[in-house]
């Protein structure tokens, strides 16, 4: 039989293990939470960076946080961005994060089917692992809304989305990101933010008839940018580009929306600058306009309507 002191020994044992283990376990969930509470703060951040939050968020309609609905009119019609929040029936909420880093890099969805290149994979395919994994923490965090999902209008035979995966076979090569060594790491942020998670040239690279970008002409602007608007040419051209824009000019303009002459950027540039650009931090900033400084300049002309024929030798 056990004497009393020997139960109660044998109960503080018990409640020092237990409180120890709960204590430790305690310890390790608070870990988890931090460390996920971190990822939704960096997911955060990069969704603004990504411009997601610009094209999920319908701002006619006083729209719902990433519960889509924008319209974005193409020359192949009018398409209409998804719900992204965790519904599971309306959103993505049913979504494994392997779903997600697919869709987001191959630019394929749960179902197999290929998304439409206007859903910007192409430049997205390049975001890292570590990235996707914090943006998916974010998106999981978002409220969920009950937004149903609008079909786009499009016209035949862009309509069957077979012709994506043609798309796709010609144009697209998932990509992985990696560094230029022999470049400062504030150039490698820059490129990292111009051309993958800011795609930039979605709007500032002219396209071919297929819709696929000339990357022989990045940055160089075009005329017939998203929504028919004239896009400028942001490549360090004396004459063309922003070749006589200083870096400060360059980052006023992300944080502000500002131009050099003081007047303000306006159409889609403005809605880069208010949901996207402004939210980075200045070294984000600087790092853009380092990479966008450093380009090789390409000289081109914006169309006249009326100009001589010759002014139009460099457009496309
Ligand atoms: C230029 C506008 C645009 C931007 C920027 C954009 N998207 Fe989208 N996204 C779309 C469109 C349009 C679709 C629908 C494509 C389709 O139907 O083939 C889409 C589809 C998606 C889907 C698939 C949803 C579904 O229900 O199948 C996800 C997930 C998604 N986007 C996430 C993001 C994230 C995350 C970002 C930022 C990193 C982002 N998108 C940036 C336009 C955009
Ligand atoms: C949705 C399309 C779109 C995207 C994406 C976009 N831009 Fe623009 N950008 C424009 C348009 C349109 C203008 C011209 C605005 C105007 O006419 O006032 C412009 C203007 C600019 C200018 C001013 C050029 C000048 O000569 O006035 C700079 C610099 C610029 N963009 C940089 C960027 C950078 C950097 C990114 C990526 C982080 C970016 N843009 C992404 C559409 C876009």
């Amino acid at each position: 039989m056990l004497c009393r002191s020997a139960v109660f020994r044998y109960a503080r044992r018990f409640f020092t293990i237990t409180a120890t283990l709960a204590l430790g376990s305690f310890n390790t969930f608070a870990d988890e939470n931090d460390l996920n509470s971190q990822q939704v703060q960096r997911g955060a951040y990069l969704l603004r960076a990504a411009g997601c939050v610009a094209c999920h968020t319908n701002p006619e309609h006083n729209g719902i946080f990433l519960a889509g609905g924008r319209a974005l009119k193409t020359p192949f019609g009018t398409f209409y961005t998804p719900n992204i929040t965790g519904d599971p029936t309306h959103g993505i909420g049913n979504w494994t994060e392997s779903d997600f880093v697919t869709a987001m890099t191959q630019g394929v969805a749960p179902n197999g089917t290929h998304y439409y290149p206007v859903f910007p994979y192409t430049a997205y395919s390049g975001i890292t692992a570590t990235d996707l994994t914090d943006m998916w923490a974010y998106l999981r965090a978002v409220p969920s809304s009950l937004t149903s999902n609008r079909e786009h209008d499009i016209k035949f035979p862009f309509s069957i989305r077979l012709t994506n995966w043609a798309w796709k076979l010609m144009f697209f090569r998932p990509t992985t990101y990696r560094a230029d060594l022999t470049r400062s790491p504030e150039w490698n942020r820059g490129s990292y933010l111009v051309g993958t998670l800011g795609h930039c040239g979605e709007c500032h690279t002219p396209r071919n008839i297929f819709g696929a970008i000339k990357s022989r002409y990045a940055y160089a602007g075009t005329k017939h940018g998203p929504g028919g608007e004239k896009i400028p040419n942001i490549t360090p051209d004396q004459e063309t580009g922003i070749g006589d824009w200083t870096q400060n000019d360059v980052t006023w303009l992300l944080q502000t929306g500002f131009l050099p002459d003081g007047d303000v950027v306006g159409s889609s540039m403005a809605d880069v600058v208010e949901h996207s650009t402004s939210h980075l931090t200045a070294g984000d900033q600087s790092a853009i306009a380092v990479y966008l400084k450093s380009l090789t300049p390409i000289y081109k002309q914006m169309p006249t309507k009326k100009g001589p024929a010759e002014d139009n030798i460099n457009n496309w």
